[in-house]
């Protein structure tokens, strides 16, 4: 077997980087800031035209850090997959969303390992990291590849090692999150081991991919089930005129067995709301139900309608009816400080207010436009005219620019549905939770 050992100790190897989304951006800009050559590799022509001019389209990638490796030609980005023989290892970073049936779509992850197989050759690492059910490595990617002729173990090495990526924060980066790898074979784990060691610095070796698969989708699945159980929670609070937010603060002066998780409109992004699929319906297969895994799902979905019903009441206490009202609602991005809408339970927000009739508008200094089913809208300035205009303002994600003294002083009915304002009294001020 052709060893590139030597090539990644020496950082004269070539990483190839497929899909540069969210995952696969900053793993390109990490490789390259360590002194390898990248070949970053996407269909959508647009952000290959940007990232060879230095220019980020992820938050978590600023544009003077892009432009740095770029000009000193350690970045490059291809749509042509012919360059995928120019590479020493390929970091697989695709998405794998939902049919719409919610059974997993695996359609990027087989498309990219056919083209991956037109090209292998000898001492290749191929690494999948995008987030799918345990046995695809083994299942999916490794028939694809040897249909080259090529053979795993002798010829090339295939492992998974997952994303753990948490977009927006400051605090955890490649470099400092533990790296989970998994090779197919122990000369493929040790491999995989050495290349993520150039760029984190703790690498965990598992058994087999089929624990490191498994590993990423209980993670989100442990957050999916935490914030279920707290939005359930949140909605008995209410009924029982309990404060959710103070049982949480409370709770979490526990320095032991206790992890704080927080109620909200709903889960968003690529993970919390697709993973716990990938393994139901994996489950399904072998005649097993995972009933807590879609229990949680089934909560953290109603939850815009039930932030909607909450909304309905307040202005109904207050002689209104959402049909007509003008409701403004603050942020439709899933998390705070992040332009990422995808699964974003703020827009089902906005578009369950806008389909009971009710005058929708949004800010969100992030999204400048959205698109319901029905029409576009563009986001409004936060300004005191707009806030006091609206008969209800809804804080829907927790943007850290959003001043609640403000925000609470010019309107006139405030739903809070992140807990933002709960040190903030006032009649005008209705919470999720309480
Ligand atoms: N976003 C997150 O926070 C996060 C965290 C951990 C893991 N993940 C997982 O990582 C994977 C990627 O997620 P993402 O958020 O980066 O997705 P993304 O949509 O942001 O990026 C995927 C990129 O892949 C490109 N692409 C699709 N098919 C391709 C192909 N055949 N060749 C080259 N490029 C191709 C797309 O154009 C896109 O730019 C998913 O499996 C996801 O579940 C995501």
């Amino acid at each position: 077997m052709v060893s590139i050992d030597k090539k990644i100790k020496s950082r004269s190897a070539t990483v190839g980087v497929v899909g540069l989304g969210y995952v696969g951006l900053p793993l390109a800009v990490a490789f390259s800031e360590a002194g390898f050559k990248v070949l970053g590799f996407d269909v959508q022509q647009k952000r290959v035209d940007l990232v060879n001019q230095g220019k980020s389209y992820i938050a978590d990638v600023s544009d003077d850090s892009l432009s740095d490796v770029v000009t000193r030609k350690l970045l490059e980005a291809t749509t042509d997959q012919s360059r995928l023989k120019e590479v020493d290892a390929i970091c697989i970073c695709v998405p794998t969303p939902l049919t719409k049936t919610k059974d997993p779509d695996l359609s990027y992850i087989i498309n990219e390992s056919k083209e991956i197989a037109k090209y292998l050759r000898r001492g290749q690492l191929i690494v999948l990291e995008s987030t799918t059910y345990p046995g695809t490595t083994r299942h999916v990617v490794l028939p694809i590849l040897e249909s080259s002729k090529l053979r795993d173990g002798v010829d090339f090495y295939l492992a998974y090692s997952p994303e753990r990526v948490d977009p927006g924060s400051k605090k955890h980066s490649i470099r400092n999150t533990p790296k989970i790898v998994s090779g197919m074979t122990s000369q493929s784990t040790e491999m995989v081991k050495l290349l993520y060691s150039q760029i984190a610095e703790t690498v965990v070796a598992v058994s087999c991919p089929e624990v490191a698969e498994m590993t990423k989708i209980f993670e989100n699945i442990f957050r999916s089930v935490n914030i279920a159980l707290v939005n359930e929670l949140a909605q008995l609070c209410q009924n029982m005129g309990i404060s959710v937010w103070q049982v949480i603060d409370a709770a979490s002066t526990k320095t032991f067995g206790y992890m704080p998780f927080y109620p909200g409109p709903g889960v968003g992004g690529h993970c919390i709301p697709l993973d716990p699929y990938y393994l139901a319906s994996k489950a399904r297969e072998l005649d097993f139900h995972t009933r807590f895994i879609e229990l949680a799902a089934e909560i953290n979905e109603n939850m815009p309608s039930h932030v909607v019903s909450r909304i309905m009441e307040a202005l109904n206490t207050r002689g209104k009816s959402l049909n007509g009202a003008k409701v403004l609602v603050l942020g439709v991005a899933y998390k705070k400080d992040m332009e990422d809408i995808r699964e974003s339970p703020s827009l089902k927000l906005v578009q369950l207010i806008s389909d009971r009739g009710a005058k929708v508008s949004y800010n969100d200094p992030y999204m400048p436009k959205i698109q319901l089913s029905h029409c576009s809208l563009t986001s409004v300035a936060l300004t005191k005219g707009n806030l006091s205009a609206a008969d209800c303002v809804v804080i829907a994600t927790d943007h850290s620019c959003y001043n609640m003294d403000e925000v609470t002083a010019y309107s006139k009915l405030v739903f809070d549905t992140r807990g933002v304002t709960k040190g903030l009294m006032g009649d005008n001020i209705v919470r999720l939770g309480e």
